[in-house]
C-alpha cells in the first residue's frame, strides 16, 4: 500500500512565492509518490477570522490558488475540514488523551502568554479554547486519514510531534494500533526566499509578492526590490543578490549559470538584473494566474471539487473513528 501524505492548510491571507516553493511546490511533488490528503483548515482559521464573509472568500481563493498551482484533485483528495465532521468525533476522543500540560508547552499558546506577561495582562487575555487546544484539532486532522508524512513548514513540527504522542497513547491504552503515527517531512533543501527587503519572505514583514499579482503590479514589485549602490560597470556577486536568488528559483535549463556570468562581469545594472527576474517570474506565473482567475469566476467549480475530495475522504475518516469507538467500548 501506497504512504500517505497529509496537509493542512490555512486560509488566511493572500499566496504568495514564498508559499508556492516552500509549501505548495514540496506538497505537490510528494504527491507524485504517496497517496495525498490535502485540506482547507477552515475551523482552524475561525480561531483568528470572525468575519464571516471574508472567511468564505479566503476558503475559495487559497483552493483556487492550490489547484491553479497544479493540484490535480484526480490524485490529491482535496477537501475542507469543515465538510468532515469525523474530525471533531476524533477531536474530542483525543482530548481524552491529552494532557493538559502537553498544550501548556504549545508554541504557539506560550507565545500569547509571554506577550500578556510582558504587558503586565493576565496570562490568558485574548486566548481561546480553539488557540488552546490547536493541537488536539490538529492531531485529528492528522491521524484520521492514517498519516505517514506530513510536509510543513519548520513552525509546524512541534505540532506533528504532539499529535504522533498523542496516537502513541491512544494505541498503548488500547494495546492496538488504532492510528497510524506521523512524522513532519521539512523540506531542508528548500531555500529560503528571499522578500522584496531580503529578509525572509513573510506576510508578517510586509515584503512578498503575490503569487496571482497582475502583471503590472507584478514588474512594480521586483523593481521595488532593495539593491545595494553597485553601478552597472561593477561585477555584481549573484550569490549575495536577493534578485539573483529569486531569479535561480524560476530559472529553467542553463539560465542561471548564464545569469550568474553576466553578474560577474559586469556591465549589467541593477535595473536590468530586476528584468531578467521579471521575465522568468511572469513566464511561470502567467499561466497560474489565469486559471486562477478562471477558477475565481466560476466558484461552483470550486465547491464541486472540494465537495467531492469530501465524499472520497469520508469513508476513510468513518474507519478510523469506528476503530476508536470500537476499542473504547462505545461502538454498540
Ligand atoms: N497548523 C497548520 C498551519 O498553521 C495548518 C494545519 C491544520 C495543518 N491542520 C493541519 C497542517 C494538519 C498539517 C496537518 O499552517
Amino acid at each position: 500500500m501506497k504512504k500517505v501524505s497529509l496537509t493542512g492548510i490555512k486560509p488566511t491571507g493572500i499566496l504568495h512565492i514564498g508559499n508556492y516553493f516552500g509549501a505548495i511546490k514540496p506538497a505537490l511533488n510528494l504527491a507524485r509518490e504517496y497517496d495525498a490528503r490535502y485540506f482547507i483548515a477552515d475551523y482552524h482559521a475561525l480561531n483568528t477570522m470572525k468575519n464571516g464573509a471574508e472567511l468564505s472568500k479566503t476558503i475559495r481563493e487559497v483552493a483556487a490558488g492550490w489547484l491553479a498551482a497544479g493540484l490535480d484533485p484526480d490524485r490529491v483528495i482535496f477537501y475542507r475540514q469543515s465538510a468532515i465532521p469525523e474530525t471533531f468525533e476524533l477531536a474530542t476522543m483525543l482530548m481524552a488523551f491529552t494532557p493538559k500540560g502537553l498544550m501548556n508547552r504549545a508554541h504557539a499558546y506560550k507565545a500569547a502568554v509571554q506577550e500578556n506577561s510582558e504587558k503586565g495582562n493576565d496570562a490568558d487575555a485574548g486566548v481561546n479554547m480553539g488557540l488552546f487546544t490547536y493541537p488536539v484539532l490538529m492531531a485529528a486532522d492528522i491521524l484520521l486519514f492514517d498519516s505517514d508524512v506530513v510536509p510543513v513548514g519548520k513552525d509546524q513540527t512541534q505540532h506533528i510531534e504532539m499529535a504522533a504522542d498523542i496516537a502513541e497513547a491512544v494505541n498503548f491504552t488500547y494495546k492496538s494500533e488504532i492510528l497510524r503515527i506521523p512524522r513532519a517531512a521539512v523540506e531542508e533543501r528548500v531555500a529560503v526566499v528571499p522578500g522584496l527587503d531580503g529578509r525572509k519572505m513573510s506576510k508578517s514583514y510586509g515584503n512578498v509578492i503575490p503569487l496571482f499579482a497582475p502583471e503590472k503590479e507584478l514588474r512594480k514589485l521586483i523593481m521595488r526590490i532593495d539593491t545595494n549602490s553597485q553601478g552597472i560597470d561593477e561585477p555584481k556577486d549573484p550569490e549575495t543578490s536577493q534578485i539573483f536568488q529569486l531569479y535561480r528559483l524560476f530559472a529553467r535549463d542553463g539560465e542561471e549559470t548564464a545569469l550568474a556570468k553576466r553578474y560577474r562581469e559586469g556591465g549589467m545594472g541593477w535595473g536590468e538584473a530586476k528584468e531578467a527576474l521579471f521575465a522568468v517570474v511572469n513566464r511561470e506565473l502567467a499561466p497560474i494566474r489565469e486559471q486562477f482567475a478562471a477558477l475565481l469566476s466560476a466558484p461552483e467549480k470550486i465547491d464541486r471539487i472540494l465537495a467531492d475530495g469530501a465524499e472520497k475522504a469520508r469513508p476513510i475518516a468513518r474507519a478510523t473513528v469506528s476503530r476508536f469507538r470500537r476499542a473504547a467500548g462505545i461502538d454498540f
